[in-house]
């Protein structure tokens, strides 16, 4: 019996994430956990839900036994650009919150899905088609916990044999639930005021590109990875994967296709530029490919048409 535990279930991921676990395992199979209530726009996701603060081992075990669950979906994280502004909750949640959801893991015999991000890799990592197995020195409070993240799921793995998987996401852009403080968030506010007000200020310079992808794939992927045979996975803990690789003028010009008058204009917040600036422009998703068969289906072009159809049936121009 599969008995799933999502946690921070109410952030952009687990907002969808929740949603096709259920539609694969069935409702009950599947507990959403977050710290705060999930949006009613999301209420979809109806379903069991646990109030549940990871980085409390009692809390996350008391779950885990009750619901005898056998795999975790561990989303609950501080993002990029807030880890900056606040390093010690970032650390705190980021590693004390993995750490409680191994250890529970070890302990309940559970198996583990663990996103690390593009974050993980740093200025001295090569920023063009970076490979799987590069130089990762991040200078960033949160790609110093995805790291120290990957190395502890890499261990847990190796010294108690529990099975963690994951995946090194890069931005992602949906329209379910709003993204939660990372640096590629203007890829998704920007299609809500382009389709408001004809009008964006983006806090990342014109030329950033960095990789990205559309929600649908990023949730395929996880499904693809934790299915895969675990004979195949040589790296099974955070791989590369990505879509589409864009900088901010690119993406404008892509929405203008559908809204013409589209302006974008440029007022560059320094400390999202910086961390923006210390990532890979785009990365080698082969092993990915080569060991679980991962491939994108939406490239920047099929994702813009879906965002703008999508958020036109929602949200009404201003005048
Ligand atoms: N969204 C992206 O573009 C992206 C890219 C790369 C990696 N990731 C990673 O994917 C994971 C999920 O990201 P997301 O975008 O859904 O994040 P999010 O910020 O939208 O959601 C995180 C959720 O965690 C919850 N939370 C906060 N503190 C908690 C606690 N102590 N206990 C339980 N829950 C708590 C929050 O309430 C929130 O609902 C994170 O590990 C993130 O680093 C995301």
């Amino acid at each position: 019996m599969v008995a799933i535990l999502v946690t921070g279930a109410a952030g952009q991921i687990g907002s969808e994430l929740v949603a096709a676990l259920r539609r694969k395992h069935g409702v009950a199979a599947v507990i959403a956990s977050d710290i705060r209530i999930p949006m009613a726009s999301t209420s979809g996701n109806a379903g069991p839900f646990e109030a549940l603060d990871c980085t409390r081992p009692d809390q996350v075990q008391d779950v885990v036994r009750r619901h005898n669950i056998t795999a975790i979906y561990h989303l609950a994280a501080v993002l990029s650009a807030v880890a900056e502004e606040k390093p010690q909750a970032a650390w705190s949640l980021n590693i004390d919150g993995l750490y409680t959801v191994l250890e529970t893991a070890r302990q309940y015999h559970c198996a583990v899905f663990f996103p690390s991000s593009i974050g993980a890799f740093g200025p001295t990592t090569p920023r063009n088609r970076t490979p799987q197995d590069a130089v990762q020195r991040p200078t960033t409070m949160y790609g110093v916990t995805k790291v120290t993240g990957e190395m502890l799921g890499d261990y847990y793995a190796r010294r108690f044999g529990v099975d963690v998987r994951g995946l090194r996401f890069p931005g992602l852009i949906s329209h379910v639930a709003p993204p939660g403080g990372g640096t590629t968030d203007y890829a998704v506010e920007i299609f809500y005021q382009a389709i408001r007000y004809r009008h964006y200020t983006c806090f990342l310079r014109r030329d950033t590109t960095l990789d990205m992808m559309y929600m649908p794939d990023a949730i395929r992927a996880v499904l693809e990875l934790m299915a895969a045979d675990p004979a195949k996975l040589a790296h099974r803990n955070a791989f590369n994967i990505t879509a589409m690789n864009f900088s901010p003028a690119q993406l404008a010009d892509a929405i203008r296709l559908y809204i013409p008058d589209f302006r974008i204009e440029y007022e560059v917040d320094p400390a999202r530029q910086a961390i923006a600036d210390s990532w890979p422009r785009a990365v080698d998703d082969s092993a990915a490919r080569q060991e679980w068969g991962w491939g994108a289906r939406y490239d920047l072009a099929a994702m813009t048409k879906d965002m703008v159809a999508t958020l036109s049936t929602r949200l009404k121009p201003a005048r």
